[in-house]
């Protein structure tokens, strides 16, 4: 049984003072939901703030990047062990790295094997763009990036749940993020089922590729989350846009909670 996941990915939005504000509104709601492992990613510059209005609460907190090095010197990065010192997660390899900052599958291994190092949950994010998917290259593309970006890793430590070092894929296809066109659920669930779990069965073994939360991320809204969630191979969202608005958020963690 995999406990579900929901995380926010709040992108470049909101100051710090924005972000005290939304989620001051968001926590009331959210800590009433049991039975789903929740996370909020602000940017860097509210990490701070957030964590201490999350602190005694159930919610978990994410950075959106990070470089892979400890320290050096890299003007405008952020390592592994500044997060580890704020936050639980942080999203990797997102496409919008992908697309706009250069991010490629050995970049994403490189931070993976980092995340993973310094005690950090990642949540690697896959996904085709329009053009491949309607090349029919879908599987071949999420299989690569799964292989590529999980190269080298070893799983055997990691648990599940808040506490644990663990980790988490995102299946978001490029075509569906921000363009409120999300895949069908069954159509995610299928590139869950037969292509990224069996790309993790071959790599890191059955137990694994069992355990391994698999989120579905693209115009993820309250009015079609649960038809995601009850798919049986998607454990949960990234969500992004709606993940702004208490009003959509805390329903679509709601709609993952058993
Ligand atoms: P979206 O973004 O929900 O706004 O489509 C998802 C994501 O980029 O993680």
């Amino acid at each position: 049984m995999r406990t579900p996941f929901v995380a926010g990915n709040w992108k470049m939005y909101n100051t710090v003072a924005e972000a005290r504000h939304l989620v001051s509104e968001m926590v009331p709601g959210l800590q009433a939901i049991i039975g789903v492992e929740k996370v909020l990613c602000p940017p860097f510059t509210a990490l701070l703030a957030v964590r201490a209005l999350l602190e005694g609460s159930d919610i978990g907190l994410g950075a959106q990047d990070m470089h892979w090095e400890p320290s050096g010197a890299f003007t405008g990065e952020v390592s592994p062990p500044m997060l580890a010192e704020l936050c639980q997660y942080v999203i990797i390899g997102h496409s919008e790295r992908r697309t706009y900052f250069g991010e490629t599958d050995e970049t994403v291994n490189h931070k993976v094997h980092a995340a993973i190092a310094h005690g950090l949950t990642p949540i690697v994010c896959v996904g085709e763009t329009l053009a491949e998917n309607e090349a029919g290259r879908t599987s071949e593309i999420v299989s690569r990036q799964v292989r590529q970006g999980l190269y080298g890793l070893d799983l055997s430590s990691i648990g599940e749940g808040q506490g644990n070092t663990s980790l988490v894929i995102a299946y978001e296809p490029v075509w569906a993020i921000g363009t409120g066109r999300a895949a069908t659920a069954e159509g995610a669930n299928l590139v869950v089922s037969e292509v990224i779990r069996p790309a993790l069965l071959e790599m890191f073994g059955e137990q694994v590729s069992q355990a391994v939360r698999v989120l579905y991320g693209g115009s993820v809204k309250a009015s079609i989350a649960a038809v995601f969630f009850s798919q049986p191979d998607i454990d949960g969202a990234l969500v992004g846009g709606a993940s702004l608005k208490v009003s959509e958020f805390v329903p679509i963690v709601q709609a993952a909670s058993r």
